[in-house]
Formats: C-alpha cells, sequence, structure tokens
C-alpha cells in the first residue's frame, strides 16, 4: 500500500467527522473541463465577460452562449470512480457531506446524499425580474430560455458578484469547523468565500488531505497529506485501503 494512502486512509478511519471538498477537478475524467486549467473554460471565456451577474444583466444572449456549451457538457458526462468513491465512503459511514463547487449533479448521480452545493446547481432556473422558478427540464434545448414574462431566465448557479445560497454557506462553515478530517478534491481553491473552508478546518485541527495533480495554494501551508495524481486514482486508491484497514 502506497505510504501517503495509508496514512490519508488511517486519517479517514481515526476521525469522528470527515467532509469533502471538490471542485471542478473531480469532474474533468468525466469529461467536463476545469476552469483555470490549460484549455479550461476561462481560457475560452473571460470570466468578467461572460460569468458575472452583470455581464448577465447586460446581455444574457451573450453569456447563454457559454452556458450551452456548459449545458451540452454536463449532460453528456456521467459519475466516474471518484464521484462513486465519495459515496461509497459515506455509505460506509465515513463520509459526513461533500461540498462542492460544482453545478454538474455528478455526486448526486454517483449516490452520495448529503451533498452541499455551495456555488448552486443548473438544475433549476430563476427569472431575475418576476421570481419565477422553472426546472431545468422544462427548458431543456431552449437557448436562451425565456420566463413566460418574457425575459431570459438565469440557471440557479452563482455568478460572480452573487451571493452564495446562505443555507450552503453556513452548514459547510459549521461542518468545516467542526470536522477531523478534510479531503480536497480537484480545486486550485482560489475562489473566495470557499476557500476559507479549509483554512478553517485546518485551524481547529482536522488532517487535510488534498487530492490535485499538481500543487495548489493550500499545499505548503494547509495540507498534511498531498495525494498527487488523477482523483479517480487517488479515490479509488484511498477507498480501497480503508476497506483493506477496516477488515485487519
Ligand atoms: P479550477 O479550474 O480553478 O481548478 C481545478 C483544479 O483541479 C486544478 O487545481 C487542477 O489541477 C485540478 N485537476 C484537474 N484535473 C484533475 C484530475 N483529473 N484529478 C485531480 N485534480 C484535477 O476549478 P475550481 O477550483 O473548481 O465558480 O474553481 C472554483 C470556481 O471557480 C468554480 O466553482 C467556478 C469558477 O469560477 C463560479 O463560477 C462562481
Amino acid at each position: 500500500m502506497d505510504e501517503s494512502i495509508e496514512k490519508a486512509a488511517r486519517a479517514v478511519l481515526d476521525s469522528n467527522l470527515t467532509l469533502a471538498l471538490t471542485g471542478a477537478g473531480i469532474s474533468v475524467e468525466s469529461g467536463i473541463p476545469d476552469f483555470r486549467s490549460k484549455g479550461g473554460l476561462w481560457d475560452r471565456y473571460d470570466p468578467d465577460e461572460y460569468a458575472s451577474i452583470y455581464s448577465f444583466q447586460s446581455n444574457p444572449e451573450k453569456v447563454w452562449q457559454m452556458l450551452r456549451e456548459m449545458e451540452e457538457t454536463v449532460d453528456k458526462a456521467r459519475p466516474n470512480a471518484a464521484h462513486i468513491g465519495l459515496a461509497e465512503l459515506e455509505a460506509m459511514g465515513l463520509l459526513k457531506s461533500v461540498i462542492t463547487q460544482n453545478v454538474d449533479n455528478l455526486h448526486q448521480e454517483g449516490g452520495s446524499k448529503d451533498v452541499i452545493e455551495y456555488h448552486g446547481n443548473s438544475r433549476s432556473l430563476t427569472c431575475l425580474w418576476c421570481n419565477r422558478r422553472y426546472d431545468y427540464a422544462q427548458k431543456k434545448g431552449e437557448y436562451p430560455p425565456y420566463c413566460e414574462c418574457g425575459r431570459i431566465l438565469k440557471p440557479d448557479v452563482v455568478f460572480f458578484g452573487e451571493a452564495i445560497p446562505m443555507a450552503a454557506m453556513t452548514r459547510s462553515y459549521e461542518l468545516a469547523s467542526s470536522c477531523q478530517a478534510l479531503l480536497i478534491i480537484g480545486t486550485s481553491a482560489v475562489v473566495s468565500p470557499f476557500n476559507v473552508l479549509p483554512r478553517q478546518a485546518k485551524q481547529v485541527g482536522a488532517t487535510i488531505i488534498e487530492i490535485n495533480l499538481e500543487r495548489t495554494v493550500l499545499t505548503d501551508h494547509i495540507t498534511d497529506i498531498l495525494l498527487l495524481g488523477k482523483a479517480t486514482e487517488m479515490v479509488s486508491g484511498l477507498v480501497a485501503a480503508v476497506r483493506e484497514l477496516k477488515s485487519l
């Protein structure tokens, strides 16, 4: 058994409350590009022009060009071994919640029950003018989708300049303040306030286990155990190690 994976598995087994924080990197192997890697979404679309609530309000048709591409990619994606591995840890009683920045629903499709969607989700749409809400299925294939009041709808994902959903923010902070082990998977951890959560967990003494293809801003100061590699391979390895140590 790899030494770092064994250390990580022991930390999970010794912990009374373990959380997973995830970002776009966990869904890359499901075919959804991340944001900041080469070829990622922000390489092709300037986030100032496409991802702020002000750009949506002033030119929703333009922002929907990017959203259409995202939706078509997400529609084809299926959960991978990393999403499924986290669901297995939850089913074994070893993972309390997944707190994700992703809006692709792949944790839920992979079997996770307790998923906190920190940046909202793309399963529903809201009219910013009259507040009517629609399920994604009602508007599927309409680009851009219109409200019955005649305005263009916005998906319930958090744009830059919008608030984090209050319940998600409060519960995430409470959990991070009481966890004993934290898995942080496939995120550059540069977006605030999400990146407060690993720092909070560290402050209360949790063991921080980072899984990423590369080192991040967390690696030197926050991370205790770094599992450098693909999310699918590292999460599967961790789950296998947990099962093995548990059976001893
Ligand atoms: P980023 O694109 O910033 O970071 C993705 C991270 O995943 C990088 O650190 C990659 O090295 C890593 N990665 C890529 N492929 C991987 C793989 N197969 N296995 C393991 N790691 C891999 O994405 P996020 O951190 O999720 O917010 O970005 C955070 C937020 O910025 C998003 O939620 C979105 C974006 O702007 C909003 O739109 C509000």
